[in-house]
């Protein structure tokens, strides 16, 4: 019975999730925003320098919730958590969404 009330709970959780789904906002917007974010992340969403990490391939709801977190400081970082004040939350929503447009592809080790 627990274990039935938990599910129920997650997938609560899952649906209300979704519905703010960050992909249903403008990635035009987003690809300007991104001009904030090309001296790290890179233009092609590969990180160029060692400490950032690559956006490309990351998903958008991902990439959105972890911009929240900077600028709610439930994460912590120096430079992120500055970055992230300064966004709006539509904002947040619209750069996510532009960089969970890149695709790569996965080499797996042997
Ligand atoms: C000056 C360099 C710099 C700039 C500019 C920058 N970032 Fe970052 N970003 C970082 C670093 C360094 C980290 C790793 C922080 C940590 O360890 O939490 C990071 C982490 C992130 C993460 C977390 C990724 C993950 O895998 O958890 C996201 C999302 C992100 N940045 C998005 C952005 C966006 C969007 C912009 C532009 C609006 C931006 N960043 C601008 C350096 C930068």
């Amino acid at each position: 019975m627990k274990k039935i009330l938990l599910i129920f709970l997650l997938s609560a959780f899952v649906v209300n999730v979704k519905a703010q789904n960050p992909s249903l906002k403008s990635t035009t917007l987003g690809k300007k925003i991104s001009s904030q974010c090309v001296a790290c992340h890179g233009d092609n969403g590969i990180s160029v320098i060692e400490e950032a990490p690559n956006l490309a391939g990351q998903k958008d709801l991902y990439i959105w919730n972890q911009l929240r977190d900077y600028k709610s400081g439930k994460r912590q970082n120096e430079i992120m958590t500055i970055i992230a004040k300064n966004l709006t939350d539509d904002e947040m929503k619209d750069v996510a969404a532009y960089y969970g447009q890149f695709k790569i592809t996965v080499v797996p080790p042997k």
